[in-house]
């Protein structure tokens, strides 16, 4: 099994970013804990950061035929990146947003994610644990796929 992570724009600067809100861990971290987690089990994650909407574009459409499925957190495209949203909305596995903060607590611009309609389930509020809970989700309900 086969998982892509994607992290969208600032979120390479976790760690220093506003961490009263995001928290302390790196994104080198959070991915560490990821690659961890995924091996235990017998299955792999591949990590990409883009501050570039295109970039996290190219990366799923060449990803797309080998993954089982996809962990997303979008950053502020989550509130308008209509391109990232329709790539995504081609893909058949399931997608998984994420955020670390609790959005919904948050400005009202980001209470609207244009990704969460095309999305599987939506974690968000409980950290950068909530990458954790997300891949363990996948695991349990994802078949790998025949391409790997
Ligand atoms: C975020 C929330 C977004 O509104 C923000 O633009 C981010 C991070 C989160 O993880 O809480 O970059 O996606």
């Amino acid at each position: 099994m086969n998982v892509l992570v994607l992290h969208g724009p600032n979120l390479n600067m976790l760690g220093q970013r506003e961490p009263h809100i995001y928290g302390a861990t790196t994104l080198a971290q959070i991915n560490a804990a990821l690659h961890a987690r995924a091996m235990a089990h017998g299955a792999q994650v591949q990590c990409f950061q883009s501050n570039h909407e295109g970039g996290l574009i190219d990366r799923i459409q060449e990803q797309a035929p080998t993954t089982s499925g996809v962990i997303i957190n979008p950053g502020a495209l989550t509130h308008y990146g209509l391109s990232l949203r329709d790539v995504l909305a081609n893909l058949s596995v399931p997608i998984i947003e994420v955020h670390i903060s609790n959005v919904y607590r948050r400005e009202p611009f980001r209470h609207t994610s244009v990704v969460a309609p095309v999305a599987t389930g939506q974690i968000t509020g409980l950290g950068w644990q909530g990458y954790l809970l997300a891949l363990d989700w996948l695991m349990q309900h994802t078949a790998p796929t025949s391409q790997q």
